[in-house]
This record gives C-alpha cells, sequence and structure tokens, in this order.
C-alpha cells in the first residue's frame, strides 16, 4: 500500500489507472470501513482510501479535537482490506487557505433530521468530498448506509454536478448484539456500550408497529422516544421517512410505501454524551 500526503503525489501516482475506486473516511477505521474498501477492489483498477478528519463538517462545540486519530492501527487495517493507496493530507495541504468556496446542499434534503441537529455539517461534508473527488477523480465512490442522509446527499450533489462518479452505499456493519459500527461507540463506557444495542432495537420496534398496521406515525414517533428517554436516552429523532425523498410520508401512502420496500426507520439519540445514529430500510 502506497501512503501519499501530498495533491500532487496523488495526481501523478493515481495517472497511471484508468478507473480509481475510492472509500473517504476519517479514519478511526473499523469493519464497516474495511468491508467498504473490500467491496471496492473489484470495482477499480486501483482502490484509493482517504484519511482525514474533516475540520469544516463539526460544529464548534463537537469532537473534532477528540475525534479518534488511530494511524498506524488504520494503516495496518486498510493493507489486510487491500487498498492500494492511502490519502492522508495534511490539514495545510487540503486547506492552504480559509476555504472561501463552499458546496451549500439544497435545504430540503439537508436542513432535516442531521442538517437539523448539525446544522452546516451537510455543507462541511459536500465540501470536502467534492475537493476529495476533485483530487482523487474516482469512477466509484463508496459510502455507508449507516450515514443514510449523508449518502443521499452526496448521491444529489454528484448527480446536480453531473460528475462521473458512481456512489455506491455499503451495508451497514453490525457488532453480534446489532450495534451498528461507529467510531464513536469508542466513546461509550462499558454500561453504555450494553446500552447502545436499545437504538437498534427502538428502529426494529418501530417497523414491527407499522408491519403491524399502524398508521399514525406521530403516535409512533413519541413512543418510540418516549420509551428511549425512559432508559436515560436524550433521542433527537426517531422517524419513519420515504427512501426517495427521506419526506415524512402520509398516512395514506404508508400501506404502499410498506408494500414495495419504500421506508427508512432514522435515529439519533444520546445516551450519555455520545450522540449515535442508526437507520433500518424496511
Ligand atoms: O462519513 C465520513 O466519514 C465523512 O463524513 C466523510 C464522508 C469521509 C467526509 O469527511
Amino acid at each position: 500500500m502506497k501512503i501519499i500526503h501530498t495533491i500532487a503525489e496523488l495526481r501523478d501516482h493515481l495517472a497511471a489507472f484508468k478507473h480509481t475506486a475510492f472509500v473517504p473516511t476519517m479514519g478511526n477505521l473499523h469493519a464497516g470501513h474495511l468491508a467498504l474498501v473490500r467491496q471496492a477492489k473489484p470495482l477499480g483498477d486501483v482502490v484509493v482510501v482517504s484519511i482525514f478528519v474533516n475540520r469544516l463538517q463539526f460544529l464548534p462545540h463537537e469532537d473534532f479535537d477528540t475525534y479518534p486519530r488511530t494511524w498506524e492501527a488504520d494503516c495496518q487495517a486498510l493493507e489486510a482490506a487491500g487498498c492500494d493507496v492511502l490519502f492522508a493530507p495534511s490539514e495545510r495541504e487540503l486547506y492552504p487557505e480559509p476555504q472561501g468556496f463552499t458546496v451549500q446542499p439544497p435545504t430540503d434534503l439537508a436542513n432535516m433530521l442531521e442538517g437539523h441537529f448539525r446544522p452546516g455539517f451537510f455543507g462541511g461534508v459536500c465540501t470536502v468530498v467534492m475537493k476529495l473527488f476533485a483530487c482523487v477523480q474516482p469512477s466509484v465512490a463508496l459510502f455507508g448506509k449507516k450515514d443514510y442522509q449523508q449518502l443521499m446527499v452526496i448521491r444529489r450533489m454528484v448527480q446536480q454536478f453531473a460528475m462521473p462518479i458512481e456512489v455506491i452505499g455499503g451495508t451497514t456493519q453490525r457488532n453480534d448484539d446489532g450495534l451498528a459500527l461507529s467510531s464513536r461507540n469508542n466513546y461509550l463506557s462499558p454500561t453504555e456500550r450494553q446500552e447502545a444495542v436499545q437504538l437498534s432495537l427502538a428502529l426494529k420496534a418501530m417497523a414491527d408497529e407499522l408491519r403491524a398496521g399502524e398508521t399514525d406515525l406521530a403516535a409512533l414517533e413519541n413512543r418510540a422516544m418516549q420509551a428511549l428517554e425512559a432508559r436515560g436516552w436524550k433521542p433527537d429523532y426517531l422517524t419513519a421517512r420515504q427512501r426517495s425523498n427521506l419526506q415524512p410520508p402520509s398516512a395514506t401512502e404508508l400501506a404502499s410505501l410498506l408494500a414495495n420496500s419504500g421506508l427508512v426507520l432514522l435515529a439519533a439519540a444520546r445516551i450519555g454524551n455520545t450522540r449515535l445514529i442508526d437507520n433500518l430500510e424496511i
């Protein structure tokens, strides 16, 4: 695996390849990232993974400074997973001057759910992903489905800017108990770690209620939030949305969306100081 820190060297190296498959990450890699790398392998003649903790997508009170940076372990894991090129630019390399040009995602998609609770987050994500795409010029880019809204926002960006990149979503990887893998799981105390699985269980319970014929979505969502609150969580949202656009479905659309696998249940909630997200397509 070749490790590259500058855009110039990356361009030079990648000039020899026709189809680049790209997995952008912020490091602290887990089995979810590595599954994306393996999925990328047959999709290009070279697989590039980037590690860059992107300041632009963190709010001032969030965990940019403490975000886990695990360089040695990440390099070893990437090498074993078959990564060909690790692109790890410094902040000065990627943002040599304050990033004045930014990507502003459309409000209908980016100001709800994660964007509502983390204003500016998707603008920061789109700006860095646009810039990484400009550096790597991939044919294919892979993102985990755990960040469901992020995947949709990036798909829409690529489509609206007519970028010649195929965006592929990778299945969420889970621990044996069902907890979705996330770099932020590292923040959990042992007790919180045991409790954390309740987020995915809450989504499953919502799915069961919908399949059993519940049509009052507001009541369903309230019950789910209250059940988590009673266990000590601070939920931001637990909600049923249309997969196509993340808009709330109307009660009349619900049955046909359910019959056609057109729904996704999304959740974000804080346990202790750690904010976890998860989702379930149904
Ligand atoms: O999902 C992530 O790890 C980040 O949001 C991404 C896509 C690498 C952009 O910084």
